[in-house]
């Protein structure tokens, strides 16, 4: 059984991915399923923090406990982490945000015409939440992010780490049946300037444990 370490606290976590209307049908979207997040929402109830868990478009059920904010787009979901982070002692953006949407949402459905190519998809870039947040965070808060890697996870990690400005990424070796809608996750904690923690292939409730605990560490906590 895990004690209530993290009794008192408030944290926010983002899970799920973003869909970025093109009309009022079409979306340009991910297949993010929400596992990793709503792991990390249980994990953190379970050990007596409050949570609050921003949830974009994910089919999975609402932990128990949690206050559960539905989004659908980047913006929405930027819109309801910033406000939650205002009392927040961490925010762990484990959603995956579309990093682009379209430049315009057509009011009516987008026809196809006889004998007419398809108008292309002019595209602009969403801000980056978790850079955000990290540069608007309070002193003694925790930001931390995920990032996905096939290749040079440590070098590529430490490198997003510092570009973010966050305290901690959580590096996924994506690849190999791993990630995204599978049960299960190998991930490196990557600390600024700190250690970096490697959590072997296995449930995304380990991991998510592991990650309170680096978080706990940053946070001044007892040690794990
Ligand atoms: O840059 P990249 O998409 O690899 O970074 C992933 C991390 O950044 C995740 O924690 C994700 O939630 C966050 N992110 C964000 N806003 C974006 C894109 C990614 O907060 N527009």
């Amino acid at each position: 059984a895990w004690r209530a370490d993290l009794a008192g606290r408030h944290l926010v976590v983002s899970a799920g991915g973003t869909r970025e209307p093109l009309d009022p049908v079409r979306f340009l979207g991910n297949h993010s399923s929400g596992k990793q997040g709503y792991a990390l929402a249980r994990a953190a109830l379970a050990r007596g923090a409050r949570v609050t868990l921003v949830s974009a478009n994910s089919a999975l059920p609402d932990p128990a406990g949690a206050e559960v904010i539905r989004v659908g787009t980047a913006a929405e979901l930027a819109a309801a982490v910033t406000k939650a982070a205002a009392d927040a002692d961490a925010v762990v953006m484990a959603a995956a945000v579309a990093d682009f949407r379209p430049a315009a949402r057509a009011q009516n459905k987008i026809k196809k015409v006889e004998g007419r190519d398809p108008e292309p998809i002019a595209l602009v870039r969403n801000p980056d939440i978790l850079a955000g947040l990290a540069a608007a965070r309070r002193p003694g808060q925790v930001v931390a992010g995920f990032a996905a890697e096939t290749e040079d996870v440590l070098a590529n990690g430490r490198a997003k780490l510092a570009r973010k400005g966050c305290d901690l990424l959580v590096v996924n070796r994506v690849g190999e049946g791993l990630a995204f809608g599978t049960e299960e996750n190998e991930a490196v904690i990557l600390e600024a300037g700190g250690p970096q923690t490697h959590v072997p292939r296995g449930p995304k409730e380990v991991l998510a444990h592991r990650i309170w605990d680096a978080v706990l560490r940053r946070l001044g906590g007892a040690p794990a």
